[in-house]
């Protein structure tokens, strides 16, 4: 399975998030819904381009946006399913996300603590601007999915993912 961008999408973007793209287990993100009309791997996409955007146009740390946007929800099952601790999946996911994030792709705290506060105020107060960024961005987009509405990446063909 492949991701191809078009030209559209900024190259500035690409090089902050390229080893993320191209990991494999990231790619199975793929293979889950999420709210209703996308995948998991698209909507973690739209999150972090616009955390990008975002965090460009206010001065912030733009890599660290664009990776914790594409990282906040790195979760390799189905959020219908139970927890192993009982916890409610809004406040579980996050953890998960960061564990899985933090082994693979060695995060910095930054990042660590964005993936961890993405659900307030279902959990933690973000601790930092990017963290802030990644939150807003996440319900924009949760929002424009829900009502099948195409934005930032999820426009006009810019990603592709080609199944092998
Ligand atoms: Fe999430
Ligand atoms: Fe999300």
């Amino acid at each position: 399975m492949d991701i191809e961008v078009s030209q559209e999408v900024a190259p500035a973007y690409l090089e902050n998030v390229l080893p993320i793209l191209q990991n494999h287990k990231f790619k199975q993100l793929s293979r889950y819904t999420q709210h209703c009309w996308t995948n998991r791997l698209m909507h973690s996409l739209n999150v972090s381009y616009l955390s990008w955007v975002m965090a460009k146009a206010f001065g912030c740390d733009e890599k660290a946006a664009a990776r914790a946007g594409l990282l906040h929800d790195f979760c390799l099952y189905d959020f219908h399913e139970k927890t192993p601790t009982g916890e409610h999946q809004a406040f579980y996911h996050p953890k998960v996300a960061a564990k899985n994030s933090h082994e693979i792709f060695q995060i910095s705290e930054r990042e660590r603590d964005a993936i961890l506060t993405h659900m307030f105020p279902l959990g933690p107060l973000p601790r930092n601007k990017e963290a802030w960024i990644i939150t807003v961005a996440d319900k924009v987009c949760a929002l424009m999915e829900f009502c099948h509405i195409a934005i930032a990446l999820a426009r006009r063909n810019r990603v592709v993912i080609v199944s092998a």
